[in-house]
């Protein structure tokens, strides 16, 4: 069983990806594939162009990622694919291509959630390490593109059960990032450029407190209020009316025109194009940030008593949030642990490695499944 090999799938959003994973801990092959360069051009994902771009991908991909894990159809002990959260014509790429593998081979086919996914993809890689030591409560600060969740974990015998106590009440974090970089003119997507050229500004340049980035409660009786919710729909209308105010618009026009004829530019590209006033505008911005998610998820983990943080999702490969996380849990002896950066983005990995506890008590999926845009975790 502990050897048992199982192939993942995931098309959730804007990455086509297949991994081969033994035993839930072991990574035979990850294979991604990014749309960035078919969603570039608009400044953010185009469900439509994703849906196309998987069809197209979703054969090579899996393939691929079968020959580099050394296995055939056959030795394939289970098929797992992401049925949500996610854009729903993406997910039914996966998903249908992953039915009909299993029919036709005859395996056991096994639905994950996405955001599980991320979760799995820090304890996958923890057991690579050899640790095998994880105390809990466990607190999972998902943070991505789509979502900005706290799960508070809880362990069963053979699989974890999460509650929800906090969620972002508008834009998800990296949603932040992407919208913030499109508003800047730094391209897309937002998260890696504004990460590289962060620590070239000066982030008390501009002040973005928490007027900006606080959701509100007022109103809201005591029992009923949720303390641990994020937004950051302010923060960037915040970011808005600064460079409206700074009278930024032809500096960032100027940049825009030269970035359009670099195909997939990266951050040395782009830092000669950026003033200091941009500089220090995207430092200030990022901290902000950062220091919310900290600061809420430290304040959740003293509250709920927690022994263990997770910092997983496409965010969480973010230089500042790592190092501000470590030395934050760090003064309060919680142990913090995150995906490596190449893990912590959409992968199918973390798909197949969130799929093996399920396995081991045959958790299979019925045929009749479908795709689930808004699949919450419980
Ligand atoms: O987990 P992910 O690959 O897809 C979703 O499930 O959404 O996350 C993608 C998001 C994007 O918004 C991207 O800008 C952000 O993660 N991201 C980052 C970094 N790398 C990716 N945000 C901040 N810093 C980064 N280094
Ligand atoms: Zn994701």
């Amino acid at each position: 069983m502990a050897d048992a090999c199982i192939l993942g799938i995931e098309s959730s959003c804007d990455e086509t990806a297949a991994a081969v994973v033994r035993g839930g801990e072991q990574i035979l092959s990850n294979v991604v594939l990014s749309q960035i360069a078919t969603h570039q051009p608009y400044g953010g994902v185009v469900p439509e162009l994703a849906s196309r771009e998987h069809l197209r991908a979703i054969v090579p991909v899996v393939r691929r990622a079968l020959e580099d894990s050394g296995h055939t159809w056959e030795s394939i002990n289970a098929i797992a694919v992401t049925q949500g959260p996610g854009l729903a014509g993406a997910l039914l790429v996966g998903i249908s291509y992953a039915k009909a593998l299993a029919f036709a081979l005859n395996k056991p086919l096994i639905t994950v959630n996405h955001l599980e996914g991320h979760i799995h993809a820090v304890l996958l890689e923890e057991r690579q390490k050899g640790n095998f030591q994880v105390d809990f409560p466990v607190l999972s600060l998902v943070v991505s593109g789509g979502h900005t969740h706290l799960f508070l974990a809880a362990a069963h015998e053979n699989h974890w059960t999460y509650e929800t106590i906090g969620r972002t009440r508008d834009d998800a974090a990296g949603e932040a990032y992407d919208k913030v970089a499109k508003l800047l003119g730094l391209g897309y997507p937002g998260g890696p450029v504004i990460d590289g050229l962060a620590p070239h500004g000066d982030p008390r340049a501009a002040r973005f407190g928490s007027a900006q980035i606080k959701h509100d409660n007022r109103g809201v009786s005591k029992d009923r209020q949720t303390p641990f919710d994020f937004s950051f729909s302010g923060i960037k209308t915040a970011v808005l009316r600064y460079v409206q105010l700074e009278e930024m618009k032809n500096s960032i026009e100027a940049r825009q025109k030269i970035l359009a004829g670099i195909p997939q530019p990266a951050v040395a590209d782009i830092l000669p194009l950026c003033d200091k006033k941009t500089l220090d505008l995207v430092a200030s911005f990022q901290r902000a940030v950062v220091n919310d998610l900290v600061t809420k998820t430290l304040e959740a983990a003293r509250e709920r008593d927690v022994r263990t943080l997770f910092v997983t999702g496409g965010v969480a490969a973010n230089s500042e949030l790592r190092k501000t996380f470590d030395l934050e849990a760090g003064k309060e002896g919680l142990p913090v642990y995150f995906p490596s950066r190449k893990l912590s983005t959409d992968n199918a990995a973390m798909i197949a490695a969130a799929a093996y506890p399920k396995f081991v008590v045959r958790d299979f999926a019925s045929p009749e499944f479908s795709a689930e845009a808004s699949l919450a975790l419980r």
